[in-house]
């Protein structure tokens, strides 16, 4: 989908694409349930349109773009948008032309992609995603606004963000992202459940890598405001075990857990954190905090560059910076090593 927002005081200006295409139901048959991008997007609009990415003082222009099949059910949503009254929305487009759907956007979610399933070859689904991105890429590339800032959320999001980056060489490398704050924001609950504190009181987790299974969330620098100060997490936690088997793999293997659980992959979730990841982005991140983000490498912490690994970041005036210095030990090192070696991997199948 793709939106228009006014930042205060600027005036009307285009924001916020995104496109729901998912090739995964059509392939399954299931896509008159599921489209609209099944329920990412679905589960995205109405939050959009409520102020959680952009601000409660900032309107918005939403376009939603879906294949062809989908076209009716899109604007069944696009009536459900009008019935909700929300008073942030300006307008809705819902089209299935990706550069109506591109023009002059400021921002660019994509939510749509042929994501990897049981049996399928790794190649064989990034193939599928150079030719979904390929179009999207150049629509973007001649049709967004000029600094659009676009955040990969479908998988293998860091490699269809690098797919993305290959095929819109004039959008600048800083201006694409992709989702790893859903699994920072699951290390943020699990770290929370497992202290019995606020989820708001715990702060600077780390994805480092991919978002996948081989992701390594890392609690070294977290800390927890209690009654007598911040506290570092393993202090607190006290279960160094705990914190360097379980929640690792609890965090690697969440996106899995909750497909199981529903039949389908997470939906609330991946729209809440989208919406925090553009948020902190264009508005900034909180003084003393770092979110994490896909970004493109520049070799920092020894990361080849050229690939799109999350770091640490921090936002200030719409662009975002890798946090400098932080003490990596051993086990992390090699934890940070394995993901990036998964994303070499990936790149290494781009034609
Ligand atoms: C998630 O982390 O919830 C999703 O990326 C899982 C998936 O494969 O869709």
């Amino acid at each position: 989908m793709v939106g228009k927002y006014v930042l205060p005081g600027t005036g009307l200006q285009y924001c916020c694409c995104s496109t729901s295409i998912c090739f995964k139901e059509i392939a399954s048959q299931q896509f008159k349930s599921t489209y609209f991008t099944g329920h990412i997007g679905y589960a995205l609009v109405p939050m959009i349109a409520r102020g959680a990415m952009l601000g409660p003082d900032q309107p918005v222009i939403i376009n939603m773009l879906d294949i062809e099949p989908a076209a009716e059910a899109l604007e069944g949503v696009k009536m459900e948008l009008t019935d909700g009254a929300f008073p942030l929305l300006r307008g809705v487009v819902a089209t299935t032309n990706v550069i109506e759907a591109c023009k002059n956007v400021d921002i660019a979610v994509m939510l749509g992609g042929f994501p990897r399933k049981e049996g399928t070859e790794r190649k064989d689904v990034i193939s599928k995603n150079v030719l979904i991105y390929k179009a999207q890429a150049s629509a973007l590339e001649q049709h967004a606004a000029p600094n659009c800032k676009v955040l990969v959320v479908a998988n293998p999001a860091n490699t269809n963000a690098l797919i993305l980056k290959e095929f819109a060489p004039s959008i600048p490398e800083e201006n694409i992202t992709c989702l790893t704050r859903l699994d920072h924001n699951r290390a943020l609950g699990q770290i929370s459940e497992m202290l019995g504190v606020q989820v708001n009181d715990v702060k600077n987790v780390i994805i480092w890598g991919n978002h996948s299974s081989t992701q390594y969330p890392d609690v070294n620098h977290t800390t927890v405001a209690t009654g007598t100060g911040l506290k570092n997490v393993r202090e607190l936690v006290a279960n160094d075990h705990w914190l360097s088997t379980d929640f690792i793999t609890t965090m690697q293997q969440r996106g899995a857990a909750i497909i199981k659980a529903r039949k389908q992959s997470s939906a609330l979730s991946a729209a809440s954190s989208a919406c925090d990841h553009i948020r902190d982005w264009v508005i900034g991140t909180p003084k003393g905090t770092w979110v994490s983000m896909g970004v493109y490498s520049d070799g920092s912490y020894g990361i080849q560059p050229g690939l799109i690994y999350s770091f640490p970041v921090t936002c200030e005036k719409g662009e975002w910076s890798i946090v400098q210095g932080l003490k990596i030990d051993e086990f992390s090192r090699a934890k940070m090593d394995a993901t990036a070696k998964e994303l070499i991997e990936e790149k290494s199948l781009m034609p």
